[in-house]
């Protein structure tokens, strides 16, 4: 049996550019998908999955984020002194000790920010869950994955097909023999050029990840875009460790763009019993139009 999945570290410090004028001052992490902020579903999806330590690699101007997660005593208050229910805050209430946060002071890439978290992260497996890739499935896309790699051991990475003119924006697997959901990875790229990608299997920010992958980031080395990337230090250790991409079954929305989060609104007003009839009947009025 593989060491447990203990750890999650969550990149949250970019700057979310393509979501201005939103971004100018609230994390696109906080930004709601019907009713809870774009982070809570990958904690959510995180503790379902057995993991204990919440690490977020945060920046400047990503404080409300780590608020989110504290306990707001005036709040409670005032909710028990008028009757109200608390329920609604119990996800959003960090255990003591659950939170841990670091900063990531330059953007020098999503492999940099993975970095930043090594001593936090120690010589145990982790996982990292890039927030805007927003995953839906019974039990959640990582829990399958820590399924899987009680299995395989190594590393795993969840694994997505996209068209192949897509290919271009994600980090690229080079797949070796498949079983079931499992697939051997040979190599990874990160964002081949257009028409030199390896397959049409993508990389959509889930990983569970060796330590050997945080002394493969101490080099440094930048990649694609001038950036330290985590995929060019994930192939260093293809051939050394075991290494699969894991078919995850789901949904995957993008939550990068403007697009994304209103497909990702209507997808998740649409499965809630308190909110799906109502949009429901909405969506059917505009088709009816
Ligand atoms: C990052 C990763 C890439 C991955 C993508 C998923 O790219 O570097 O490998 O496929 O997230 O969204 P970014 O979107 O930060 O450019």
């Amino acid at each position: 049996m593989p060491d447990r999945v203990r750890k999650a570290v969550f990149p949250v410090a970019g700057l979310g550019t393509r979501l201005l004028p939103a971004t100018k001052s609230i994390p696109k992490e906080m930004i709601t998908i019907v009713d809870r902020p774009l982070i809570q579903y990958a904690v959510d999806e995180a503790r379902e999955a057995g993991i204990e330590q919440l690490i977020f690699v945060t920046g400047r101007g990503k404080s409300a984020l780590v608020d989110y997660f504290d306990q707001a005593f005036e709040l409670e208050a005032t909710l028990k002194a008028k009757g109200k229910s608390l329920d609604v805050l119990e996800c959003s209430n960090a255990s003591f000790g659950e939170v841990v946060t670091v900063r990531q002071q330059q953007p020098l890439g999503l492999g940099h920010a993975v970095w930043c978290a090594r001593d936090i992260v120690g010589e145990e497996p982790f996982a990292v869950l890039l927030p805007d890739e927003l995953m839906r499935g019974k039990p959640g896309c990582l829990a399958q994955m820590v399924e899987a790699y009680e299995k395989v051991g190594g590393n795993l990475v969840a694994a997505l097909e996209v068209p192949d003119s897509e290919t271009h924006k994600y980090g690229v697997i080079d797949p070796g023999a498949s079983n079931g959901r499992l697939t051997e990875i040979r190599g990874l790229v990160e964002k081949p050029a257009p028409g030199s990608a390896p397959s049409n299997l993508m990389l959509p920010g889930r990983y569970i990840l060796q330590p050997e992958v945080m002394r493969a980031l101490d080099a440094q080395e930048k990649g694609a875009g001038g950036e330290i990337q985590l995929t060019d230090a994930m192939a260093k250790v293809i051939g050394r460790q075991p290494f699969h991409g894991y078919r995850f079954e789901g949904e995957r929305y993008d939550c990068g763009s403007a697009t994304g989060f209103v497909i990702a609104n209507l997808a998740i007003a649409l499965e809630r019993s308190d909110t799906g009839p109502a949009v429901n009947d909405f969506i059917s009025s505009l088709r009816g139009a």
